[in-house]
């Protein structure tokens, strides 16, 4: 029998970005293997907090090794907390619960104007987001740039997050449990923004955020109500652009959602007038 011939580094390299596997975590590998207690990655020392309480701090911390379920108690009560955005970013920073922060580069917390009468929330950072730090920089944030563009909103008048803060490795899908521990975030984000209108981006946030189970197809272009608990906010789901970069003849469909999205905007002008 021949024995096959190594591969060569390319064709491992070829490989593992095949497996989504793009990015080193540490300098020296790892063999999780032979050590299973071995933490996924060691958190950076934390830089010193801003905004955010003390006491909210700790607990947030304190979650590095605890279970899913404390993970979440804990987004839960830190999110609550969060006075302001500049508060909740740095709870972020420094929360511990979610695994996908030990792999990500850094947090992408947000864009755009904290103003803003109108919020964008997509699903969560891919490659270039994580290497900025900052929501849709990439090919997708070109094309909701453009999109915005059509019915005269930029960044300085919007506001964009996702529903994770942290890319997950080779963009893979987030599980339900990482999205459930960030949903909090996210949440309370929406609450302190308090925009008149918010945009779900694709599939993902759309579930996520406006609690249904259907499909794009059917939400894209309807209107639901948000209740950030103090208020209730019109949101309406359209298309994630990644996806209108794959299948550009929904292109037509997110048009007229975005020209809902003008409408609604006009007549909530006249509203507050
Ligand atoms: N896709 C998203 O959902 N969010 C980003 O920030 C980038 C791509």
């Amino acid at each position: 029998m021949t024995p096959e011939t190594a591969p060569t580094v390319r064709q491992l390299l070829d490989f593992y970005l095949e497996a989504g596997v793009d990015c080193a975590l540490t300098e020296v590998p790892v063999n999780r293997l032979s050590d299973p207690d071995r933490p996924l990655a060691m958190a950076a020392a934390p830089a010193s907090p801003v905004g955010a309480t003390a006491p909210a701090i700790a607990a947030v911390r304190a979650e590095a090794a605890a279970t899913p379920e404390a993970a979440l108690q804990s987004a839960r009560e830190a999110a609550r907390t969060a006075p302001t955005l500049e508060a909740l970013r740095a709870l972020l920073e420094q929360f511990d619960g979610c695994a996908l922060k030990s792999t990500a580069t850094r947090l992408v917390f947000a864009d755009g104007n904290p103003q803003a009468r109108i919020m964008f929330v997509g699903e969560a950072p891919g490659r270039e987001e994580d290497l900025e730090g900052l929501p849709f920089v990439g090919r997708s944030g070109k094309l909701l740039d453009r999109m915005m563009a059509t019915i005269g909103l930029d960044r300085t008048s919007v506001y964009i997050a996702n529903v994770i803060p942290w890319r997950p490795p080779g963009n893979r899908t987030p599980t339900p449990q990482e999205t459930q521990i960030c949903l909090p975030f996210i949440q309370r984000q929406i609450e302190l923004v308090n925009p008149d209108i918010l945009v779900t981006l694709g599939n993902p946030s759309t579930q996520t955020l406006l609690s249904t189970r259907e499909g794009i197809m059917r939400t894209r272009g309807r209107w639901f109500d948000y209740d950030t608990g103090t208020r209730l906010i019109r949101a309406i789901a359209t298309f994630h652009p990644a996806y209108l970069l794959r299948s550009p003849s929904y292109k037509r469909l997110a048009w007229q959602d975005l020209r809902a999205i003008a409408k609604a905007m006009e007549a909530a002008t006249v509203f507050s007038a």
